[in-house]
C-alpha cells in the first residue's frame, strides 16, 4: 500500500523567506532521495518557480477562469477539461513536479470549480512523498478548501520582536483552520551570528536559518535560490530541517 503524501504549508509575513526556504526544503527533500515531491506555489504572487528554476506557463487560478469561460472542446466535458488542462497546468521536473494555484478567487461562483481542483488535487497528492506549499499569512488556498489541511505548519519569522506578533496571528489562523498546536512549528530565518540570542519563549524554533550571503548572491545574479553550494549555511540548515521533518513524518504515518 502506498504511503500518504506528507504535507507541509510555509506561511509567514511577506519578505520572512517563505519561498526561499520552500525551495531549500524540496531541495533537500530530493537529495535525501526523498522523490518525488510537489512544490505547491500558493503565494498569487507566485515566484516559487523562479527560486527553483523551472518556467510556470499558466496557474490554476488563470486556469479555472477560462475552463468556465471557453468553450469545451467537442466530446469533452468540463470534468474532463479541467483535469485535462491541471495536467497542463503541471509542472514536471527532476525530482519534484510544480504547481501555481494564483489567485484564490475570480469574479462569480466558483464552487464547483473550486471542488474540481480539490478533487484533482487529491489525485495528484498520492503520487508524492511530500508536498510543500509556499503559502501566504491568510493561508487562504487552505480556508477554501482547494488545498487540503496540512499535516505541518512552518511559521516563518524574522528573529525579533516584531515577528513573534506576527507569529501569534498566524497561529489564530492556523487554529481556526483546524490545525493541531503540535503540528505548528515556528522558523526563525535571517539569523546573523554575532546578535544577541533571541528570547525564544514558548516559541522553540525547528529551525534556526543563518542570514547567507549566498541567498543574497543568488537573488542579485537572479539564479534559482535551490542551487547555491550545499555547503552554505542555509542550506546545510535547511538540510537538518529535512532530516527532522522526515523523522516526524515517519512517525505520522
Ligand atoms: N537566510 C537568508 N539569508 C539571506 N537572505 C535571505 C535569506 N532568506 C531570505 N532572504 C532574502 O530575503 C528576501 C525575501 O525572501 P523570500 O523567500 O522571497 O520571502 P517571502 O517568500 O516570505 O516573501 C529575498 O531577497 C531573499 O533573497
Ligand atoms: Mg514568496
Amino acid at each position: 500500500m502506498q504511503n500518504q503524501p506528507f504535507t507541509i504549508a510555509l506561511s509567514g509575513k511577506g519578505g520572512t523567506g517563505k519561498t526561499t526556504i520552500s525551495s531549500l526544503l524540496i531541495r533537500s527533500f530530493i537529495d535525501l532521495g526523498e522523490t518525488p515531491v510537489l512544490a505547491v506555489d500558493a503565494d498569487p504572487n507566485a515566484n516559487l518557480h523562479e527560486a527553483l528554476g523551472v518556467p510556470v506557463h499558466e496557474t490554476l487560478g488563470s486556469m479555472r477562469e477560462e475552463a468556465f469561460t471557453r468553450h469545451i472542446p467537442p466530446g469533452m466535458n468540463r470534468h474532463d477539461y479541467v483535469r485535462f488542462r491541471f495536467r497542463q497546468a503541471l509542472v514536471e521536473a527532476s525530482g519534484f513536479d510544480l504547481v501555481a494555484m494564483g489567485r484564490p478567487e475570480g469574479s462569480g461562483c466558483y464552487c464547483f470549480a473550486n471542488d474540481l481542483l480539490s478533487e484533482c488535487m487529491l489525485q495528484l497528492e498520492r503520487e508524492y512523498r511530500f508536498i510543500v506549499i509556499d503559502a501566504e499569512a491568510g493561508m487562504e488556498h487552505i480556508s477554501r478548501g482547494t488545498l487540503g489541511k496540512p499535516d505541518m505548519l512552518l511559521i516563518v519569522s524574522d528573529p525579533g520582536a516584531r515577528g513573534l506578533r506576527t507569529i501569534s496571528r498566524i497561529r489564530e489562523i492556523a487554529t481556526q483552520l483546524g490545525l493541531e498546536p503540535d503540528r505548528i512549528h515556528i522558523i526563525f530565518n535571517r539569523f546573523k551570528s554575532g546578535t544577541a540570542p533571541v528570547d525564544f519563549g514558548k516559541d522553540t524554533p525547528i529551525a534556526v536559518i543563518p542570514d547567507d550571503p549566498q541567498v543574497e548572491a543568488a537573488d542579485l545574479a537572479a539564479t534559482p535560490v535551490s542551487q547555491i553550494p550545499a555547503d552554505s549555511p542555509a542550506r546545510v540548515a535547511v538540510l537538518d530541517l529535512a532530516h527532522k521533518i522526515r523523522r516526524i513524518a515517519t512517525e505520522h504515518n
